[in-house]
């Protein structure tokens, strides 16, 4: 869906939010909803979906990427999200950036072709104090480095490990 056919998107959360009251149990519904009609979750949308519910951008990010049916498009186990808001992108968003490129092998918006990592912007996450900021799922790394940021994949690449070989054993 191009970005055009998104209009009344913000209208349709303003006017959610207000009719569940503002409650954060309004979140899963809320991101129902949206999929239903929008059949996506763009960035911004979780970003005024927090605003408006007065709760913390990460816990919206992190029930997205819980709940496989949201957003729809197929993602990799670990859904990594660099934040592009102003004051990671001063704090050196763009290194990290190309880190996550050349160590994952993809470009932004895209999936590992072994379905382990997706990678994708988001917008501010609320730890503009601690920039660069990033997510792994609902886990939040501030202050990322490049070199950390290396690690942090090796990391993940070890846990998938892992857990493949455990699956396959339960089977
Ligand atoms: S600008 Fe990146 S967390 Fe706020």
């Amino acid at each position: 869906m191009a970005s055009h056919e998104l209009g009344g998107l913000n209208e349709d959360i303003r006017a959610w939010a207000a009719d569940s009251g503002r409650d954060r149990a309004a979140l899963l519904p809320l991101l129902q909803k949206l999929q239903g009609k929008y059949h996506q979750i763009p960035p911004h949308a979780m970003q005024l979906i927090a605003e408006q519910l007065d709760i913390h951008p990460v816990e919206v990010y992190g029930v997205v990427s819980f709940y496989s049916f949201l957003d729809h498009a197929p993602k990799g186990r670990y859904v990594i999200r660099l934040c592009r808001t102003i004051s990671c992108d001063m704090a050196g968003k763009d290194r990290l950036a190309r880190q996550l490129e050349n160590d994952l092998g993809v470009k932004f918006g895209q999936t590992t072709p072994d379905g382990k990592f997706t990678l994708e912007w988001a917008n501010c996450l609320g730890m503009c104090d601690q920039g660069p900021a990033m997510l792994v799922n609902d886990k939040v790394y501030s202050s990322v480095t490049p070199e950390k940021v290396h690690e942090i994949i090796e990391e993940y690449r070890k846990k998938f490990g892992v857990y493949a070989v455990e699956s396959m054993e339960g089977h």
